[in-house]
């Protein structure tokens, strides 16, 4: 099975979110795929709706981990849950490093999902200060660790989303990772990531990936699939996608 996840973030407007989950209604998502997109927030309804008989299904970019409350501009795993969310992003970079979320963050956002029963994307990734100090490793068994340590993980019930920052695109071009360097990382994570739990991981590549590139990543035997941002948010590309990934 092959993962390919769309994280919209921030890029559309309603009518443009909208439009675009209308479109993909229309498009057939290959046997071997499993496919989700994670619009904005106050998307995810409207989004849910267009593509509820569809095999798209729909996460959430973030979750607060306290399920209910006086806790002004969160939204819970527990609410998104309720509004069906599948899948949820935990610790991506950008909630990370533009909003200062935490790994201690990204702990509680981690066991908040499990417990009502969505499955968390941890999202990991070094910058470039960490790849050109040599700290590729450490930093991402160090985000593993405070997400995971002690944790009880039933099987199929955590992602991993190994996102270098550095190849994040801001909406245009950037340098994704080279499938061969993905490919090393991704199987030394799964060798750190049986720390954790006996049964096996999906670890999904980000990072500008685009219908060009996504078969040399998704034919490396260790990536799972992949989660794209920019690309997934333009109808002809997402059109492209599909098809690469059929
Ligand atoms: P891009 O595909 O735009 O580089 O974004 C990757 C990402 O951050 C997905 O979560």
């Amino acid at each position: 099975m092959t993962y390919l996840f769309c994280n919209w973030k921030m890029y559309l407007t309603n009518n443009e979110a909208m439009a675009l989950a209308s479109e993909l209604a229309t498009m057939q998502i290959p046997k071997t795929l499993t496919a989700a997109v994670f619009p904005n927030t106050m998307d995810f309804i409207g989004v849910r709706d267009a593509l509820a008989e569809t095999s798209f299904a729909v996460g959430s970019q973030n979750v607060a981990w306290v399920p209910q409350g006086a806790y002004t501009g969160a939204t819970s795993a527990h609410l998104f849950h309720e509004a069906g969310a599948a899948y949820a992003l935990v610790g991506h970079s950008e909630r990370r490093h533009v909003f200062g979320e935490t790994d201690e963050d990204a702990r509680k956002k981690v066991e908040a999902c499990m417990d009502v029963g969505i499955v968390p994307v941890l999202c990991i990734g070094e910058t470039k200060e960490d790849l050109d100090a040599g700290k590729r490793e450490y930093r991402l068994k160090k985000q593993l660790r405070a997400a995971l340590e002690g944790l009880d993980i039933p099987v199929n019930s955590l992602m991993i989303a190994y996102e270098p920052v550095w190849a994040i695109s801001a909406g245009g071009a950037s340098d994704s990772c080279d499938p061969d360097v993905a490919q090393e990382v991704h199987m030394w994570l799964k060798q750190e990531l049986r720390a954790y739990s006996p049964a096996p991981f999906s670890v999904l590549y980000g990072g500008s990936v685009t219908p060009e590139n996504v078969v040399s990543f998704t034919a490396c035997p260790a990536i799972d699939g992949v989660l794209v941002g920019s690309a997934s948010t333009h109808t002809n590309q997402m059109r492209a996608l599909l098809t690469a990934c059929a």
